[in-house]
Order: C-alpha cells, then structure tokens, then sequence
C-alpha cells in the first residue's frame, strides 16, 4: 500500500514502548469516558479558565468559579489529569493546561471533531458492530428514520444539523481559496457542481468569475436548503438547482451541453465503489474532450500529517454507522482504480489543499 512518508515512518514500524502501548490500550478501553471528560472540561469553560489562570486553579477555585460541587470538580480534573489534559503542580495543587488541553480549545479541527462525534454520531457508534456486519447505517436510528443521513439532513434537530454543517463547512471551505484557483485556471464558463449542498462553492465560484454560470445537483430536499441560502447574495442569479437523487441509476445529469467543468467537493466518499463508477459514468455523459471533472477529496494515504489520517479513516466510520453503512473517506489508489473503470483518467493530482483536501483533475479518456 502507498502512503505518503509522514504516514509510511508511523504506520509500518511500532512505535511505542510496552508501558507506552499498555497506556494506549487503556485509553481505548476507557475510550468513550475519556472522550466525555475532554468534552465537558472545555464545554463548561473549565480548560479555559485555567488557561486564563495566572499560575493555574485548584479543585475548590474551580468548583467555586463554575458553581459546580466539589465532588464534580475533583472528578474531573483529577481524570483530566491521568488523560493528560492538565498538569499539576505538586506544592500549590493548581491544575495548568497541558499542550493537549491547549489545542482541545484552540485548534478549530479538534473543536469541529468533538462536536460532531457528540451531536451526531455518539449514540450511533453503539450500533457500529450491527453496521459493519449488514453494511446498513444501523445507528442512523438514533437520529431519525431514513434511508441515510442525506435525506434527513434537512429536518434534523437545530443543533445537531448545526454541528453536522460545522463539520462538512469547515474541512471544505478551508481548502475553497487554492480550489478556485486551480478549477478557473481553466476559465471554465458552464459548472455542474455534483452535491452542491447549501451553495457556499457556488456562491463563491459566481463572486470569483462574473461569466461563470453554476448548475447545482443535489437531493431535492437539499436544492431547497440550498435557495434560501443563496437568496439575495452576490451572483445568486446565475445559480440553478436541480433535485435528483444519484442513488437511483436512471437518474441523469442535466444534458443540455456538456459541461465545461464538473465539481464533487467530498461527495465521491457518500458513495459506495460500485455507486462512485455509476456516478462518474453518468458525469462522463456531460462531458466532452475539453471537459475536466474535479474530485477534490480528503484521500487518509495522502496526508502530511499522521493526526489527519487517523480522523480520515475514523471519519470512514461514521459513514459506516451513520452515513449510509457502505461509503468511506478514500485512499487515492482506490478512487483512481473507480476513474479509470468509468471511462476517465487523471491528469494531474494536487495535494496538500487546507486541512489536507486532494484535487484529482479529470477528463474523458
Ligand atoms: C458531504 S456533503 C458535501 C457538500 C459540499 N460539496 C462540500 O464540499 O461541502 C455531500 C452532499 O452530497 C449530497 N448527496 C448525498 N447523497 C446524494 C444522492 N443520492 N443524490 C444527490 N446528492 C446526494 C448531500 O445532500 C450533500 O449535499
């Protein structure tokens, strides 16, 4: 297997000590605690407090500044502690954040990640067994009943729609800036944007080209969402929608002339190998020879550092349990294999796109 050499050094040589890995193995056990635990000390301010602190906060200053028993603030900074949250200074007994606790409330990936697995996919991991074994989303039910997450996306709770947006908006917005320079690189006039979602590419393609005119293909639910986002911003009039679900094979693109770019922004990894050829097979079809497909992905084998692979091939498993119980996050030789069986080949592949999207550029073979 192919892996890019941040991900090769750590995944094929062992890398912990016997104490080391033993610790590992009880973090594992006691994963869905530990997880519980890191939530709540920064959901309640605590972690930040500290951080604030001028020489950290004992138990009682703590429990005294969040109103909170004395009981519940040792529970949790003494498991804070052991987690490797905070440390503590053995003369003052005030608790200070360690690097780990300093990037549970500053790195936005990690905030993003928490909420989502929360909100969205806590209770649904319980059913992940039960998934794997029939390859359908068996957790979904904990949030609704549907075929998959897709089509109750748009009638989910408030705040776990909130924080499911939160996730996709924040892994594909950051890599957006680099995208538009590579897709109008091309100075492509027509765009069909394949799961276009709420519009923000869109939205952003029409305000960086004032030709350009995009077509947006989602499930119709979603086509909804997506007008009332678009309504009365910058170049809104030159957005279409089109409701279609691809899961339905007789269900084709718009054909009226190829288009001269095709977008899927991860929407390729909502898919199973053998739904992904039928998709680009279909794209093919609004394709001519000067027709370039972008798949802009987040592929785990190609990532430059190792924390990204390892959300990458966990985030495979909320499509596992959650999502729809057959897609996952890609590795890029596996994608490439479904390109080449729709009838497409890769011209170029750039990497490294802001939280560690790929852009495979496509055309007709
Ligand atoms: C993970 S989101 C990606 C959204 C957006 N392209 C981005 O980069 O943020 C996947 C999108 O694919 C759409 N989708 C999922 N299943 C679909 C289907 N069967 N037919 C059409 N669109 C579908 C979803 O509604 C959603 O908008």
């Amino acid at each position: 297997m192919n892996l890019f050499p941040s991900l090769k050094q750590r995944y094929t040589k062992e890398q912990l000590s016997a104490r080391e890995a033993q610790r590992l193995a009880e973090f594992i056990a006691f994963g869905p605690v530990i997880f519980q635990t890191a939530r709540i000390l920064a959901k309640w301010g605590i972690l930040e407090m500290i951080r604030n602190s001028e020489s950290g906060m004992t138990i009682h200053e703590v429990a005294e500044k969040t109103k909170i028993s004395e009981y519940a603030s040792k529970c949790l900074l003494e498991a804070g502690l052991c987690i490797g949250i905070l440390l503590i200074d053995e003369n003052s007994d005030k608790f200070t954040l360690s690097k780990t606790g300093w990037f549970l409330i500053n790195d936005p990936a990690t905030k993003v990640n928490i909420d989502f697995n929360h909100y969205v996919n806590y209770l649904g991991w319980f059913n992940l067994e039960e998934a794997l074994k029939t390859g359908t989303p068996a957790g979904l039910k904990t949030l609704g009943d549907w075929p998959t997450i897709y089509e109750g996306l748009s009638s989910l709770p408030k705040h776990i729609q909130d924080s499911w947006f939160g996730f996709d908006h924040f892994y594909s917005d950051n890599s957006f800036d680099e995208a538009l320079e590579i897709v109008f690189a091309g100075k492509p006039k027509t765009l069909l944007d394949v799961g276009g979602n709420t519009g923000r590419w869109a939205l952003r393609c029409v305000r960086h080209d004032a030709d350009v005119k995009v077509t947006i293909l989602d499930l119709p639910q979603q086509i909804a969402l997506m007008k009332a986002n678009i309504e009365g911003k910058e170049g809104a009039e030159r957005i279409d929608g089109l409701g279609a679900d691809l899961l339905d094979e007789s269900q084709e693109m718009p054909d009226t002339t190829p288009f001269e770019a095709v977008w899927m922004s991860q929407f390729l990894d909502c898919f199973s190998e053998h739904q992904i050829v039928s998709i680009l097979k279909r794209a093919s079809k609004v394709m001519n020879k000067d027709s370039r497909l972008y798949i802009m992905e987040t592929f785990w084998d190609r990532q430059r550092f190792e924390p990204a692979a390892l959300c990458l091939t966990l985030t495979s498993l909320y499509f596992t349990a959650l999502a729809n119980g057959n897609s996952k996050m890609y590795h890029s030789e596996d994608m490439e294999r479904l390109v080449n069986e729709a009838g497409l080949e890769i011209e170029t592949i750039h990497d490294n796109l802001g939280q560690g999207h790929s852009i495979m550029v496509c055309k007709l073979k």
